[in-house]
């Protein structure tokens, strides 16, 4: 534990994972404080984070209002879809994976009308299909996709697809939960009305809230849309304009943990400095696992540097959860596989690790390799 205990300051297993994540010492040090609800240093503080995001999103003054919601990410996921599509409306989800099966799940539970259009895991979705569903459909309100497939480590051509249905006229909701923060999303330009993500990812927060970031206009004309009260979009950001308060319990330290994370973001040099810090894990990942023999299950192309699934080696002797208990108890927290159709486990790059500490899970993988005999 030698290098990870001088480097981050604690004796915790480094998380490669894609939440939650290794956090600053820092980070966890701000959650030591009990602080009122309705405190005014509370209430600065989550404005202070509202308009955080909103730079971030690059969307400050930009017709655009952050919405923090209680809960992990997918009930912010939940607030959006039961918030934002009329009781007429038709919800078009774009499947490549198990997170957007998540969300075309939840709108179902809604009884939201919903239509997918569903994609192999490991390829991007067909444009031209999209674009045909579009146009030949025209019940279709509100379109969703995910921009960093986690199951996988895909990049959806957010952009793209954002191009499609602003031409539709429909509403664009992108579930950017793992990317957020880490790599450049432009959401004016492409078009997106709601994007989610939560504390826990790319910002390097503790579990907590999620949130979401919605252009007003769009959330304007959904009034009378909540089919729940307490994931009612528009109620959650009357509260939060109206007297700076949530409507119910906040989970104030994680909010205070977050505050310290973002002015961390700031201080790496926003989403262009946490992506390079990114990419250089991963770059870093990919040529190591590569020497040790393992193969990415995406083409390069298809993939960004959030998380990476690896194929199992075919030697009879690897069995994924010795390999992932050994890794374990050397200190390296690794994430299983998601895939449906192939076998595979993942490693995250996103959190508070470094280069150094993706050399010294490479070493660690080295010798688990070495140990079971599974080399390639
Ligand atoms: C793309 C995406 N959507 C949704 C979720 C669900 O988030 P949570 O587990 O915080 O509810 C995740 C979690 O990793 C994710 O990566």
């Amino acid at each position: 534990m030698g290098n990870r205990a001088r480097r981050s300051g604690s004796k915790d297993k480094l998380l490669f994972t894609p939440g939650p994540l290794t956090t600053s010492m820092t980070v966890k040090q701000a959650m030591l404080r009990d602080l009122g609800s309705r405190d005014s240093e509370f209430i600065d503080l989550v404005k202070d984070i509202r308009s955080r995001l909103l730079e971030i999103g690059g969307v400050r003054d930009q017709g655009y209002e952050a919405i923090i919601m209680q809960g992990s990410g997918t009930f912010t996921l939940e607030a959006v879809v039961s918030s934002s599509v009329p009781s007429d409306g038709k919800m078009l989800v774009i499947i490549n994976g198990a997170y957007g099966r998540r969300i075309a799940q939840i709108a179902e539970i809604h009884n939201i009308r919903t239509t997918t259009l569903e994609f192999p895991e490991n390829q991007v979705p067909d444009l031209a299909q999209i674009e045909k569903a579009l146009e030949t459909d025209t019940a279709i309100t509100n379109v969703a996709v995910i921009h960093c497939e986690t199951t996988t480590g895909l990049m959806n051509p957010v952009k793209e697809i954002g191009r499609m249905v602003q031409q539709s006229g429909a509403r664009y909701f992108v579930d950017a939960m793992s990317s957020f923060g880490a790599v450049p999303i432009d959401l004016a330009e492409w078009g997106i009305d709601y994007l989610v993500s939560s504390a826990n990812k790319c910002i390097e927060g503790v579990p907590g809230f999620g949130f979401a970031l919605a252009r007003r206009e769009a959330l304007m004309q959904t009034e009378g849309n909540a089919r729940s009260l307490s994931l009612d979009l528009l109620s959650q950001w009357k509260g939060l304009e109206q007297n700076g308060q949530f409507r119910f319990t906040p989970p104030t330290h994680a909010l205070l943990a977050f505050h310290q994370a973002l002015l961390e973001l700031e201080a790496e040099g926003g989403v262009a400095g946490r992506a390079a810090r990114y990419r250089a894990n991963y770059e870093t990942l990919i040529a190591g696992m590569r020497a040790l023999g393992f193969q990415e299950y995406l083409e390069p192309e298809d993939r960004g540097y959030i998380i990476t699934s690896f194929r199992y080696p075919t030697h009879p002797n690897f069995d994924f959860d010795e390999f992932y208990k050994r890794l374990n108890d050397r200190g390296y927290v690794i994430y299983p596989g998601k895939v449906s159709q192939a076998d595979c486990f993942r490693i995250g790059t996103i959190g508070r690790i470094f280069e150094s500490d993706m050399n010294d899970l490479l070493a660690a993988l080295r010798e688990v390799v070495a140990e079971m005999g599974i080399e390639a």
